[in-house]
């Protein structure tokens, strides 16, 4: 039986890559900080499609729950076979009042600790001749719309220069990159979006099943960048394709209509 490790797999997009991966037959591996979390979602789990659940409580911010996290990744004993790097939080203060504090946690959490995790899974894995790592990034990466662009942007670059790296190994490195997705993202990080009408929901936002199905896709089918949703997938490509003085107008738009 195939193994996941997911971070964040209690709630939001990690829930639904765990689910997905356990009603396939995959076991999990769930990583996030709320403990009580885990064990309810591991318990029903299990109960739910007779996987085998293992729970590490874990934050993401603390170097060292991290490398216990990557040498759990590297165990010869315990294989994984699939890494998804999902934890992560919306980042949406001002640049001119940044807390410092909030931004490095944010760069621990979403940048330095998928760079730490998809390392030492493609160490291991590179020894087997197989595995995936899907990191989970967003479309926001595209944008100049402050501190989470940079953040986004940083782990689908990383992710790409991994892919690279890793070519012809049997490893496969998958960025995902998500446009806007109803979790409990926004309302964790304070965004508005999630009071738009409910035709306009419809068609901004994609679901968190669509996301896996196109990273798994994406992983299937040896894709190292991937992005759910038709119209998603033509917004990113029009992002990277117009020129930088029209991409920084659509971000300015973007920013002052969610403040
Ligand atoms: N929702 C969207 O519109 C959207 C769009 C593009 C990209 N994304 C990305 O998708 C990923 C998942 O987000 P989501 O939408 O599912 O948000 P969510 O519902 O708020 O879930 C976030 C997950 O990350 C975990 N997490 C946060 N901080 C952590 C830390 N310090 N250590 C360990 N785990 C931590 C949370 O678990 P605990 O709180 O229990 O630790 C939770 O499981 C994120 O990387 C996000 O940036 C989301």
């Amino acid at each position: 039986m195939a193994t996941a490790l997911i971070t964040g797999g209690t709630v939001g997009l990690g829930r639904a890559f765990a689910t997905r991966l356990a009603r396939d037959g995959w076991d999990l591996v769930l990583a996030s900080r709320d403990a009580a979390g885990l064990e309810a979602a591991a318990a029903e789990f299990r109960a739910t499609f007779g996987v085998t659940v293992e729970v590490i409580p874990t934050d993401l911010s603390v170097r060292s729950d991290t490398l216990a996290l990557a040498g759990r990744l590297e165990d010869a004993s315990r294989p994984i076979d699939l890494l998804v790097n999902n934890a992560g939080f919306g980042l949406h203060d001002s640049l001119v009042t940044l807390d410092p504090d909030k931004l490095a946690r944010a760069i621990e959490v979403m940048d330095i600790a998928p760079a730490i995790l998809q390392a030492a899974a493609a160490r291991a894995m590179t020894g087997r001749g197989k595995g995936g790592i899907i990191n989970v990034t967003s479309s926001a990466g595209t944008l100049t719309t402050g501190a989470y662009s940079a953040v986004k942007a940083w782990l689908t670059i990383m992710t790409e220069s991994l892919a690279i790296e890793l070519r012809g190994t049997g490893v496969r490195v998958v960025a995902v990159l998500p446009g806007w997705v109803e979790t409990e993202f926004h309302s964790r990080a304070g965004i508005k979006a999630n009071a738009f009408p409910p035709f306009l929901k419809k068609l901004v936002y994609v679901t968190p099943e669509r996301v896996v199905a196109t990273a798994l896709d994406g992983l299937a089918k040896d894709r190292v960048v991937c992005v759910p949703g038709r119209r998603w997938a033509f917004a990113v490509w029009l992002a990277r394709v117009i020129p930088k003085g029209l991409n920084r107008k659509v971000s300015g738009a973007l920013t002052h209509s969610r403040t």
